[in-house]
């Protein structure tokens, strides 16, 4: 087999997982869960789901990819399959492998389709806020206008996917990596600009709205709505550690596939985890929320809590408003803050661009250049019904199962696979190889214990509040669709998992008994 695309220097790989994890989960998605849940109230169970969960899960998925890159794969499903090996007879395993690979393509097909759209709709806000286009318009309307414009949608589509193909058809080093050494930077010092802009804004609408006011809201610890709210919270925090750090996903696998055998990953996983958090903590929480807040208020926090402001509305209808209050100052940083957005997502984006890229190399043996294209084709077809939904029903609902509650099922396959079917002393082994930093042991008994039984009363709490809000009752047509995306993104995943790992492994799988090593 040719040599294995690798990452060509340590910042660069630092600066790309940074990039995958740092997305609109950090800018877009945190501000309005935050607020929506008691704002410092969420803090606590945050910082709990991250300890427990994300940080655990990272070493745990870091492991896993570098282990696959061995054998020279980049997917989820033979990664899960050569792990279960260790315990399992292989066709045991290739059960294993089979729901790896097939949520992990449900989710790198479908999340991202629509929201490359998402990152679309950054582009054009850049745009319309350095051409000043909002200004003046009912910013609501204005956003729905957009969305309602399907030529426009799709034209400002094509300027992430055309540079996701770009950074994708020229592979990991020369693509991916170049491009986030050049947009990941950009996103810190916009981010840092508008953080100061934001905290520095004083009161100037009303003394009593100030963006100082607005960040004590973040951060005053709120023990009450906590306990009024301990359910609905905690669920909210998890799922955003989970979303922000792109865990459950298969993509800090695929990306950490590509480090060399004998490349430090425990203290990058760390690192990674370390730059995301300050992203996400520091400026995202300081960017959206104080500065929105000083400018409308409190009825604007009150509509976010009430869920009536969504991260649509807090990004693209009252962020616009405050720029438009800034005047001619408010179009540079409006420009700078859907930039910020646009390198934010796009740096996620070809994260799952590249997972699927990878998958059609590795298993269907389609050569680099021609899969980029082909899953450029795929993601133009499956945002079709993105695209021409201006209701976002079909959006939402995609949402709903793919990007808050599959992410969760696959982690906790992540821990199924890596910790006990792998067992926990080769996971250690593993995740030391080269390592620059010993993982405390107390971690390992973590992601034996805790770990996946936080995974599965999380799984639980969450089918129980879909329940009980209705979600399995929706029948909207659009909602249907978008579960025969789900459901057939999940047949097609199992069943391209099983012709990789059997084209590859088909000898040990004939003989049930395991013959292939990392070589
Ligand atoms: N961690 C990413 C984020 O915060 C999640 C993501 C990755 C979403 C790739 C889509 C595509 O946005």
């Amino acid at each position: 087999m040719s040599e294995r695309e690798v990452w060509a220097t340590r910042i660069g790989l630092i600066l790309s997982m940074a990039g995958n994890a740092i997305g609109l989960g950090n800018f877009w998605r945190f501000p309005r869960v935050l607020a929506a849940n008691g704002g410092g109230a969420f803090m606590i169970p945050y910082f709990i789901a991250l300890l427990i969960l994300g940080i655990p899960l990272m070493w745990v998925e870091w492991a896993t990819g570098r282990y696959g890159g061995k054998y020279g794969h980049g997917t989820l499903g033979p990664m899960f399959y050569l792990m279960s090996r260790e315990t399992l007879k292989p066709k045991t395993a290739l059960i294993f492998g089979m729901i790896g690979g097939m949520l992990a393509f449900a989710v790198t097909t479908l999340l991202n389709s629509y929201y490359i759209h998402v990152i679309g709709w950054t582009a054009a806000y850049a745009i319309y806020s350095a051409s000043g286009a909002y200004y003046g318009a009912n910013t609501v309307k204005f956003f729905l206008d957009h969305i309602a414009n399907t030529p426009m949608v799709l034209a400002t589509w094509l300027i992430p996917v055309v540079i996701l193909f770009v950074a994708a058809y020229r592979g990991v080093s020369k693509g991916i990596e170049a491009f986030n050494k050049v947009m990941m930077p950009l996103l810190y010092v916009f981010a840092v600009i508008l953080a100061i802009r934001s905290i520095t804004t004083g009161s100037p609408i009303k003394p009593e709205w100030s963006s100082i006011i607005g960040l004590e809201y973040i951060w005053k610890p709120d023990f009450n709505t906590l306990s009024s709210n301990f359910w609905r919270i905690s669920l909210a925090a998890a799922g955003q550690i989970f979303f922000t750090l792109s865990l459950g996903m298969g993509i800090i696998q695929n990306y950490a596939s590509y480090v060399r055998k004998d490349d430090d990953i425990a203290l990058s996983a760390l690192t990674t985890t370390a730059l995301n958090e300050f992203a996400e903590v520091v400026l995202g929480g300081t960017i959206a929320i104080p500065i929105a807040f000083a400018y409308l208020g409190t009825e604007f926090i009150e509509g976010i809590r009430a869920g009536e402001i969504g991260s649509a509305g807090l990004a693209f209808m009252a962020l616009p408003n405050v720029f438009t209050t800034l005047g001619g100052i408010g179009r540079v940083f409006g420009t700078m803050w859907f930039l910020l957005l646009f390198f934010a997502g796009w740096t996620s984006a070809i994260a799952m661009y590249n997972y699927l890229t990878a998958m059609l190399e590795e298993d269907l043996g389609i050569k680099r250049k021609i899969g980029a294209l082909l899953v450029f084709i795929i993601y133009f077809l499956l945002g079709l019904p993105v695209a021409l939904d201006p209701t976002l029903t079909y959006f939402d609902e995609l949402d709903t199962w793919v990007g808050s509650y599959i992410l969760v099922v696959l982690g906790f396959f992540d821990v199924l696979v890596a910790v006990y079917l792998f067992k926990p002393n080769n996971l250690w082994k593993e995740l030391h190889e080269g390592a620059l930093m010993k993982v405390p042991t107390l971690f390992k008994y973590i992601l034996m214990t805790l770990t996946p039984i936080y995974i599965l009363i999380l799984l639980a709490g969450t089918t129980y509040d879909y329940y009980i809000s209705g979600v399995f009752a929706k029948t909207d047509p659009l909602v249907v669709a978008a579960r025969v995306a789900i459901v057939l993104a999940l047949i097609v995943g199992a069943l391209e998992t099983y012709y990789g790992i059997k084209k590859r492994y088909a000898r040990e799988l004939a003989e049930n008994r395991k013959l292939v090593t990392a070589g």
